[in-house]
């Protein structure tokens, strides 16, 4: 073929595909869904001056659902798909009553008739989740403790998958795993569970800022979502006199030292 020739071919393929421009407009799938849940997975997409040929959606290349203009709506069944027809078209699907084995990567796959016959697909991840159904609850924890006493509290959230990563925090600052008590727990039947997360702290007096009350929060986070729980303790009154007489005698302690050390620099230099 000549030059010119190439060039025109070239050109008139690129006009084709240019205007008959076979594109998405919005596909929307969700990428976390509940257990049990109803989504709807969209998918609009523009002809051009295309006629359409086909919508699929496949789930993990395995085809279940096809929109065609001359055959309408098909289903194929596929384990952890179920399908509300009666909302299902060749813009959407509809699938009810989600499982764990419906996560996976779902595709809308659009085609046109001749003379192009163009095929665009979008692939969408989705993952099913089974959120903990209220907010952590904390447990074991005393009003108020002494100084020599030690905090020993749970925080639990309840079932979920995956699991919670759980975390303690006191007056806003992360607790080091050397404070945790980790606790193993067992999955029901859906392969759901609880999480448990224990601290085992003394309840030293720095923990009490200006001897009021320490904030003490425990964080369940499922995915990135985060729930939380926050609860106070106080420094117990009954050892409120003991401190002031504790800090006192520090001081004192402190005042004593440095009499006895200008005492003793006086004399050294007396004698000397
Ligand atoms: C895409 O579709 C979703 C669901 O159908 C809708 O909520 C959203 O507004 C759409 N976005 C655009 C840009 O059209
Ligand atoms: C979807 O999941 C598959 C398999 O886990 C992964 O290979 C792929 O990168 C993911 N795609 C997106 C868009 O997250
Ligand atoms: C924390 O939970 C563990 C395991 O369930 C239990 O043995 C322990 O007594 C609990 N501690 C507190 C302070 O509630
Ligand atoms: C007093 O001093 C001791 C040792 O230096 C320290 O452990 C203690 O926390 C101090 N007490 C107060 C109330 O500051």
């Amino acid at each position: 073929m000549e030059p010119r020739l190439i060039a025109t071919v070239i050109a008139l393929f690129v006009f084709a595909h240019g205007t008959s421009g076979l594109h998405f407009v919005n596909v929307s799938v969700p990428r976390y869904a509940e257990l049990h849940a109803t989504v709807i997975m969209s998918c609009h997409f523009e002809l051009g001056y295309a006629r359409l040929y086909s919508v699929k959606w496949y789930k993990d290349d395995y085809e279940f659902f096809s929109y065609s203009p001359v055959f309408n709506c098909k289903w194929f069944a596929l384990p952890g798909i179920k399908l509300d027809m009666s909302r299902s078209d060749m813009n959407q699907v509809t699938l009810v009553d989600l499982q764990f084995s419906s996560s996976g990567t779902y595709r809308c796959e659009v085609s046109t008739e001749g003379p192009n016959f163009e095929t665009t697909f979008s692939n969408e991840n989705v993952t099913v989740r089974a959120l903990p159904a209220s907010e952590p609850i904390i447990n074991g924890l005393q009003p108020a403790y002494s100084p020599e006493d030690m905090i020993e509290a749970n925080c639990t959230c309840p079932k979920s998958k995956p699991k919670a990563t759980m975390a303690w925090y006191l007056n806003g600052i992360k607790v080091e795993r050397y404070f945790l008590v980790f606790y193993a727990t067992s999955e029901d039947e859906e392969g759901l569970s609880e999480s448990v997360l224990g601290l085992n702290r003394r309840a030293e007096v720095t923990l009490f800022p200006g001897g009021g009350p320490l904030e003490l929060r425990c964080t369940a986070t499922v995915q990135e979502r985060t729930w939380a729980k926050t609860a106070t303790a106080l420094l117990a009154r009954l050892n409120n006199q003991k401190l002031a007489q504790d800090d006192f005698t520090n001081k004192s302690d402190e005042v004593c030292v440095s009499l006895l050390l200008l005492l003793s620099s006086m004399l050294l230099n007396f004698c000397w």
